[in-house]
């Protein structure tokens, strides 16, 4: 198996959940590869997410949109970029069966741009792009064997669709240009860092409030977890040892109802689960199942380290240690949350502070002595705002 040794690596979106577990990693872990974030401080993003890395001389902040090919463009060729690690993405379904333009615009458009940047710089020796096991829409409740990476793509919510048609340009590009390019498909992760428009840590923060914990549906849905670590170690594996043109499914064959994840969540708040679990309107569509078909990334050898329960123990430790991570959350915790992104203003700083975030890029950085290294476009230095439209 041979080795791949990345210099110079662009990791988009690290300013978000799973990235910047893998950026704060790779900075850990290699101090001779250069890390550069891209980060465009999205509503769901923190800057604070990228503290274990902020003062390491490898590592490197830049605030922009992956889909200013200008700004891509710049940045491949001033950090003489080899390595692009993909995340940078909406990633919430519930807004998807909203405002589903803005995951059209950021999954494929976004996607697009980083292509062609790759193409037209002809520098890149590794495009490693994120998707998820949404792509391959719901598995039959009753299936024992999980979807393989050669299974059918039938998405069938808007994220699921612009995720798996920003996976179709990977793959042209891939084709048609040569573009040595490496697809994951993942099950769902969860950790320290996530926004809480998600099931685990809305769970955790409604039940340090108190308060009741909606499940859309019956809660019969059924979901697969991997803890944010081991998913970083996957990615240092498919990073160094995947085959360029291939596809790796990061999944875990261990799986859990939405309302066994409510009842575990309010049994390490010693909540009463018969009082606290509220069923709530389900979503338009809610696949019932994703299975994956794990052994490939296996054979390169990662395994699950986590066990749920150390894991979610460790989640809700956090955010207890953390109550403040994220500012006003209010209108992430509804039961439906819908985030409106709308240019112009922010209700909340990307780093979870009091004050607005004015520094476009940090490098390497104290936080308040920010060092410019790319431009950003006007509107990127506030953060969208978010608020409910339910
Ligand atoms: N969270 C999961 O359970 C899960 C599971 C499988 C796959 N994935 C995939 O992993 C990736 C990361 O997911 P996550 O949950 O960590 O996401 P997240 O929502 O926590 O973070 C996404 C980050 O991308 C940034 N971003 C979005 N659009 C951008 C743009 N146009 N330019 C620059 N930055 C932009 C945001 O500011 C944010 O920091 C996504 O591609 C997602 O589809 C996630």
């Amino acid at each position: 198996m041979a080795i791949y040794t990345p210099k110079n690596i662009l990791i988009t979106g690290a300013a978000g959940f799973i990235a910047s577990h893998v950026a704060n990693r790779l900075v850990r872990t290699y101090p001779e590869y250069k890390i550069v974030v891209l980060d465009k401080l999205d509503y769901c993003s923190n800057l604070k997410n990228l503290n274990p890395s902020r003062s390491s001389p490898n590592f490197k902040f830049v605030k922009g949109d992956i889909a200013s090919a200008d700004l891509v463009n710049y940045l491949l060729i001033t950090e003489s970029i080899d390595t692009i690690m993909h995340f940078a993405a909406q990633t919430h379904v519930d807004n998807s069966f909203g405002n589903s333009f803005e995951f059209t615009k950021n999954n494929i458009y976004g996607t697009h741009v980083l292509l062609e940047a790759c193409k037209v710089t002809g520098q890149v020796r590794r495009f490693i792009h994120v998707s998820t096991d949404e792509v391959y829409g719901e598995t039959d409740e009753d299936a024992v064997v999980g979807n393989h990476e050669a299974s059918q793509l039938l998405p069938t919510n808007p994220y699921s669709a612009t995720k798996a048609g920003a996976e179709m340009l990977v793959m042209a590009y891939g084709r048609s240009y040569g573009l040595p390019v490496i697809t994951t498909r993942g099950n769902n992760v969860y950790g320290p860092n996530q926004f809480p428009e998600k099931l685990i840590p809305k769970f955790i923060l409604l039940a340090m409030q108190g308060k009741d914990l909606p499940i859309h549906g019956d809660g019969s849905n059924v979901r697969s977890y991997l803890y944010c670590e081991d998913v970083a170690e996957a990615f240092e594996v498919i990073l160094h040892k995947g085959e360029v043109g291939h596809v790796y499914n990061v999944g875990t064959k261990r799986e859990r109802r939405v309302i066994d994840v409510a009842k575990d969540v309010a049994e390490l708040f010693s909540m009463d689960t018969e009082k606290c679990i509220q069923f709530v309107e389900n979503r338009p569509f809610n696949d019932q199942r994703y299975f994956l078909d794990d052994q490939k990334l296996k054979n390169l050898g990662w395994s699950e380290r986590t066990k749920w329960e150390d894991g979610l123990k460790k989640t809700m430790d956090w955010y207890l240690s953390n109550p403040d991570w994220w500012g006003d959350v209010s209108g992430a915790l509804l039961p439906h949350p819908r985030m409106l992104m709308m240019p112009g203003g922010m209700d909340r700083p990307a780093d979870g502070s009091d004050k607005t975030q004015s520094g476009s890029h940090l490098s390497n950085g104290h936080t308040h002595q920010a060092q410019m290294v790319a431009p950003v476009a006007e509107s990127g230095t506030t953060k969208p705002p978010y608020k409910s439209i339910d």
